[in-house]
């Protein structure tokens, strides 16, 4: 690949709406059911406090460095991982980190959009009145009655998938941050409401002992690898979904009064993650609450958001209204999660000359079709598995627990020990040596080394023992 490829995409009008659209990318389902539940699972705040050491010290630095090759590179993460081997004369397989991500990405993508259509599902579902006053039974037999309907969540998945191409084929400018700038404040607004609504629901000292009681028997070895990994998910680290919105902002800005002043990626990454972190805990306080003062027990994965909570919305009073805002929540989350998703290949595709529309339409295309075998793990092909596992299953774990690590391990030791220090340096431009000293300890060694322990981790896990 030795044609230069030229920046085509536009880039955001302030740093602020990449602040908007990469917090996006990061808050999705990952915040708003996951992280809840296994921080009570293992062991409430003793999580809490090992997931934001996480945080601290491997997903800000590898956020960093993601955001940081791609403003260099400019381009989409593939050409800008070609680009960036060429400008620092290295091995072209580093290239593959660009396909890699792209691959995961993708695949991410196709079962990302089932799981989000049941949040549309439940949008509908509670704003029609179906589980006004439902019984825990009643509740429990809607959300199996939609894992058993093939066609219904087809649907749900395919009209999910039109509204993340529809917002792609749009463009950086008129596409993404438009949508950005309408589904995070959309967001933050509901998402107080519900707290507010907790607050109030009688069981928010419940809900607070629940998520910050430091029990470190609940946590072990598996809580703090499953924390590491949280941490890393949560971010959307690792498949170049921040690298590619990296590409689209400025190295520079006017401020109002004419000054030009330079865009820091050390500031603007912790900016995103205390966002992100900042949802995920409002989040919990919003949801156990609600949970408790109904006398009902926190039941893990979708069984908490799906059940659980509808039963709760459905009892209490406004709880039709509530629990449709809700639902509206977890899309929008989605759905600003699921852009970012779909960004890297499509704005590839872009560079080698396809339009927009045909390259998100191919893109999300066959990101939908793939969809369909997760359609079908839950119904018709719930018997056919590997090891007790569905071809979701089996998705979902290669890439979250394989792809993603080894995507954000590369990306570390690329940024850390490969490209040329001053480069990365020149980029990063951190006001203070010191600062970016520390920056530099964590990319190169603390960062690899934790994500590391819990490949190894996994993979003994799964094919060892
Ligand atoms: N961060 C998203 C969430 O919390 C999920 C996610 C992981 C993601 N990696 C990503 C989203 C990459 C977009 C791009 O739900």
């Amino acid at each position: 690949m030795s044609k230069e490829y030229q920046p085509v995409h536009g880039v955001w009008t302030s740093r602020w709406v990449f602040v908007l659209a990469a917090a996006g990318s990061a808050v999705g389902l990952g915040n708003i059911w996951k992280f809840p539940y296994i921080a009570g699972d293992y062991g409430g705040g003793a999580f809490v406090l090992v997931y934001l050491i996480c945080i601290a010290l491997v997903g800000i630095p590898i956020m960093i460095a993601e955001i940081g090759l791609g403003r260099h590179g400019g381009l989409s993460p593939i050409h800008t991982m070609s680009k960036l081997v060429r400008d620092n004369e290295v091995s072209r397989k580093w290239t593959g980190v660009g396909f890699l991500g792209a691959l995961s990405g993708f695949l991410l993508l196709t079962f990302y959009s089932v799981v989000a259509g049941w949040a549309l599902y439940y949008v509908w579902e509670m704003g029609s009145g179906a589980l006004d006053k439902a019984s825990p039974e009643e509740v429990k037999a809607a959300f199996d009655g939609l894992l058993a309907s093939p066609w219904v969540l087809l649907g749900w998945h395919t009209l999910f998938m039109v509204l993340t191409m529809g917002v792609v084929a749009h463009g950086v400018e008129k596409g993404l941050e438009r949508a950005v700038r309408f589904l995070m404040p959309s967001l933050l607004v509901i998402l107080l409401i519900l707290l507010g609504y907790a607050i109030n629901s009688g069981g928010f000292t419940q809900g607070l002992e629940f998520m910050f009681t430091f029990d470190f028997s609940a946590l072990g070895a598996e809580g703090i690898l499953a924390a590491m990994g949280q941490a890393f998910f949560t971010l959307s680290l690792g498949l170049g979904a921040i690298m590619a919105y990296g590409a689209y902002m400025p190295r520079q800005i006017t401020t109002p009064g004419g000054e030009t002043k330079h865009v820091s990626i050390g500031s603007t990454a912790l900016i995103i993650a205390v966002l992100d972190t900042a949802v995920a805990m409002i989040a919990g306080l919003a949801i156990f609450p609600v949970v408790f003062a109904n006398g009902l027990e926190p039941s893990q994965g979708p069984g908490l958001i799906f059940v659980t909570l509808p039963l709760a919305f459905g009892q209490m009073p406004l709880g039709l209204f509530f629990g449709t805002l809700f639902f509206l929540l977890v899309s929008f989350a989605a759905l600003s999660s699921s852009i970012s998703l779909g960004e890297p290949l499509v704005a590839w595709l872009v560079e080698n000359e396809w339009s927009r529309r045909a390259a998100a339409t191919l893109i999300g295309g066959t990101a939908w079709f793939i969809g369909i075998g997760t359609v079908l793990s839950f119904n018709v092909w719930s018997d056919a598995t590997l090891g007790g596992n569905t071809f979701f299953d089996i998705l979902e774990f290669t890439v979250s627990n394989i792809m993603l690590p080894l995507g954000g391990l590369l990306i570390a030791i690329f940024a850390g020990w490969i490209m040329k220090e001053p480069r990365i340096r020149k980029e990063l431009a951190m006001q203070k040596f010191g600062v970016y000293m520390v920056w530099r300890a964590l990319v190169r060694v603390v960062a690899p080394l934790a994500v590391l322990a819990v490949f190894v981790h996994t993979l003994w896990d799964t094919f060892g023992g």
